[in-house]
């Protein structure tokens, strides 16, 4: 995957397209001078934006149209084709849009316009003056940028303990690891943006404490910041376990950029890295580290990696493609001590490890919610529009136990898109758009050059249909419960599973 934008080619679109030649849902890719653009047509109307993907650079032409709306293949963010927005995380920035005209038969693409953002909940004398987000993560990043994009003029806080400001955290355990991505990948904006957009951010700032009825948080240095609104977006921390030597300078977990920057450091004078854990980061840790050249093992206590969520086929598949490229795992094993210069294991042998990695879980952060009274239930327990049980607070992201409408049951999860799409409906509902939040749950994950993407949620399934061939790299999986599909995991199928979340969009819809 690259961030770099595509080589303009195709034909050129000024010129004129032939109508006939358009089918509706097939877009077509030319370009504008040296913009790529794509020209789509639905019914008798016909939209040009650009066609780039402003998360990745994924190509929007081989993803899914949907009425006015194109998806990407490869994360599923969501453009609309009218204005170019971004309307649904992962990406935030526009595509660019250019008017077309319809003359003789042929569609011609014009001027570039502004990409002007649907006002999507009206900003007023009724709005709140002050919105305060705990967290500069995935959800407090995307909620603050939708409250600036919806026209909201009020004052945002938002207070982060990290020292950097937030990050493209995906890539933390990926390509920036590897040392595959520039520095530049890494920040979701650069510094003037806050200034820009009036966002008062407050990096290296706890919060430790939420008075609801006075409507203030205090600060670690006890200063206070007054809100009408409040969003918690505390996200989630990895979870140390209680081993003899986890506090040793040379074992590490990933959560931060400070974290990353500091595994990078240690692993340019290590030849072996040992990684506890075959989780998704685990396993995505262990394929940079891979790509750096150390030597990598990885200690878990499954019998499969990526198995009570993936199943045993794709488990099998993933530990084979790690071993491909040189992992050695010690599974149906645990660490029980770690010392300088190796980890022992339960089985009674050791491994020689430079430096350890510990990706074995993370636990959301519920102190401050817990502290403030609020429902909680293996989480913050919110309502439909992200609602704590307190009337003015909302969370979202990592901490979040939501009503999932399309499994019926209160979910928490921790995906990336999942946290963003929450901060964005949040930050309308704190504006009084009184939306709900129906988002099919999504998760990527990236091993070497195999993408996995997975939609939906299924905690459990009674059957699981394979359809293509894992081992080709093509395949889609649908996990089904009582004979409905819950959750569907990819490879190189993207349009497919495009077609799968529109699906279980529209089953939610029809049975509401
Ligand atoms: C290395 C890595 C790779 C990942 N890769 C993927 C992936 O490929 N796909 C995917 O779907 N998901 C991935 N995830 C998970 C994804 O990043 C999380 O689900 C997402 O970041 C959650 O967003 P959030 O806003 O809830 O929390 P976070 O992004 O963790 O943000 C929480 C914020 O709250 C701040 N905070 C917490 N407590 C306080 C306090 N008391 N005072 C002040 N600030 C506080 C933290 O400093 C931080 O800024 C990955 C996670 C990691 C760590
Ligand atoms: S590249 Fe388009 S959503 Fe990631």
């Amino acid at each position: 995957m690259s961030a770099a934008g595509r080589e303009a080619s195709g034909p050129d679109l000024t010129l004129g397209v032939r109508i006939d030649t358009l089918t509706e849902g097939m877009p077509l890719v030319g370009h504008v001078g040296e913009d790529a653009v794509l020209l789509a047509r639905r019914g008798n109307e016909f939209f040009a934006i650009g066609a780039t993907c402003t998360h990745y650079g994924g190509p929007l032409a081989e993803g899914l149209m949907v009425d006015d709306t194109v998806r990407c293949p490869w994360h599923h963010a969501c453009f609309s084709l009218r204005t170019g927005e971004a309307i649904h995380a992962p990406a935030l920035s526009p595509v660019g849009r250019w008017s077309t005209e319809v003359r003789d038969g042929k569609v011609f693409v014009r001027d570039k316009a502004e990409a002007t953002p649907k006002r999507r909940v009206a900003v007023g004398s009724g709005s709140p003056r002050k919105v305060a987000v705990i967290g500069g993560g995935a959800a407090g990043f995307a909620a603050a940028e939708m409250l600036r994009r919806q026209g909201f003029q009020g004052d945002i806080v938002m207070m982060s303990d990290d020292d950097a400001p937030p990050v493209d955290r995906p890539n933390l355990s990926k390509d920036y690891l590897a040392g595959t991505a520039p520095e530049e990948w890494v920040p979701l904006r650069d510094e003037r943006f806050y200034d820009e957009q009036r966002i008062d951010l407050r990096l290296k700032t706890t919060v430790a404490a939420i008075d609801v009825l006075a409507r203030e948080v205090a600060l670690g240095d006890g200063a206070k910041v007054a809100y009408d609104r409040l969003l918690l977006a505390t996200g989630a921390e990895p979870i140390r376990l209680p081993l003899p030597g986890m506090d040793l300078p040379h074992v590490y977990t990933l959560r931060t950029l400070g974290d990353c920057r500091a595994i990078i450091a240690r692993a340019a004078n290590a030849k072996r890295a040992v990684i506890m854990g075959a989780s998704f980061i685990g396993l995505e840790v262990a394929a940079s580290l891979r790509a750096r050249g150390l030597e990598v093992h990885v200690v878990a206590p499954e019998k499969r990696p990526m198995e009570r969520v993936l199943g045993p086929q794709l488990g099998d598949f993933v530990r084979g493609l790690h071993q491909e490229h040189g992992v050695v795992f010690h599974l149906e094993d645990t660490a029980t001590a770690i010392d300088a210069r190796q980890v022992t294991l339960k089985s009674g042998g050791t491994i020689g490890a430079d430096f350890v990695v510990a990706g074995v879980g993370v636990r959301p952060r519920l102190k401050l919610a817990e502290k403030a009274g609020l429902a909680i239930d293996r989480g913050v327990t919110v309502n439909e529009f992200l609602e704590t049980s307190a009337p003015g607070i909302f969370a979202a992201g990592d901490i979040a136990r939501w009503p999932d409408p399309h499994g019926g049951a209160a979910i928490r999860v921790e995906h990336w898109v999942v946290a963003q799409r929450q901060g964005q409906i949040a930050a309308l509902n704190m504006l009084g758009a009184g939306e709900k939040f129906d988002s099919v749950p999504f998760f990527w994950s990236q091993h070497y050059d195999v993408p996995i993407n997975y939609v939906g949620h299924a905690e459990a399934w009674d059957e699981l249909a394979i359809d293509g061939e894992i081992a080709a790299r093509d395949c889609i999986l649908r996990y089904k419960r009582n004979g409905r599909v819950v959750a569907i995991a990819s490879i190189y199928r993207d349009v497919e599973s495009l077609k799968s979340e529109v699906a279980m969009e529209r089953e939610t819809m029809t049975r509401a």
